[in-house]
């Protein structure tokens, strides 16, 4: 049996050939509008008969999948182990509801923040608060730059906005968003890498702005925006300056203490900091 992972931050679920494949494991994303588009995927790539077993934390998506299963026209066996619901399905000779589900978990323009997003993307159709108070905070900056975890673009739209601005690269993991911040981000001076900050190799740039993540598979994880500061810190050239917004119980200070020569906080609002670290 041939096994492959796919991730909808990573690979296109679009690109599995309809009717092909025997079996489907999903781990079921948290947000019901790519949960229910995940699955959909799921079903229309298994020939009839083919097995999907998905599953997903309680908490988390767990709790709906049957009902989601079974609107699309699966009977499903459903059970628990360590906090997990897993639904298993025999794909129906004639699933209902997938191209609406699919067409709801594609890539769209939301009125509301006036950018092109995708269900599934961080903070999709909202901005996020941290981000809202970095924006505010935001220095003009001069010269090259990058901007770490850069999402939807919604920060390096605004750094572009300064004319000294000579060159900015937004590095992004997830596929979707460097789809989408390519559409929203038109200015010419922006470079777009698909890549993990950890290990891009960008160098002697004049500054970087952040608004690091902290949570990896749904789970918080400190370690990942830590290893955005330390990224930051040896992209920089000697007195590059990096601007973050961090929630107020993140531990980033210790970390900006040892590979920058000053700190400063310029705001501590409504539980984020926003912070100037100059190398
Ligand atoms: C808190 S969000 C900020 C997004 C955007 N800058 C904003 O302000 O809305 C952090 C972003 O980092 C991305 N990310 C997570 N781990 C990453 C990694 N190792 N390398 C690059 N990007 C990563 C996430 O996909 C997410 O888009």
């Amino acid at each position: 049996m041939q096994v492959s992972p796919l991730r909808p931050g990573s690979a296109a679920l679009e690109s599995l050939p309809a009717g092909g494949l025997d079996t489907v494991f999903v781990a079921a994303p948290p947000g019901s509008i790519e949960r229910r588009a995940v699955l959909a995927h799921a079903l229309r790539a298994l020939r009839p008969g083919g097995t999907l077993v998905a599953l997903a934390p309680k908490d988390k998506g767990g709790q709906r999948l049957r009902g989601e299963l079974e609107a699309f026209g699966c009977t499903v066996a459903e059970r628990s182990k360590a906090r997990q619901r897993i639904c298993e399905v025999r794909r129906p000779d004639a699933p209902t509801g997938l191209e609406a589900a699919i067409a709801d978990g594609a890539p769209t323009f939301v009125e509301e923040i006036g950018l092109h997003s995708q269900p599934g993307v961080f903070s999709w159709n909202r901005i996020d608060p941290g981000s809202a108070l970095l924006l505010r905070y935001l220095p003009a900056f001069a010269g090259r730059g990058a901007d770490l975890g850069a999402g939807l673009g919604i920060l390096a739209r605004a750094v572009l906005a300064a004319p000294a601005v000579e060159e900015l690269s937004l590095v992004e993991i997830d596929r979707r968003a460097v789809e989408a911040s390519r559409k929203n981000v038109g200015d010419p001076r922006a470079r777009f890498h698909w890549a993990d900050v950890r290990s891009v190799p960008l160098a002697d740039l004049d500054f970087v702005v952040s608004n690091p993540p902290f949570h990896a598979e749904g789970i918080e994880d400190r370690a990942l925006g830590q290893a955005f500061v330390a990224s930051a810190a040896r992209m920089l050239r000697r007195s590059g300056t990096f601007v973050l917004v961090a929630n107020r119980h993140m531990p980033y200070e210790d970390g900006l203490r040892v590979a920058f020569r000053s700190m400063t906080v310029l705001a501590d609002e409504a539980g984020y900091k926003i912070i100037e670290a100059r190398k």
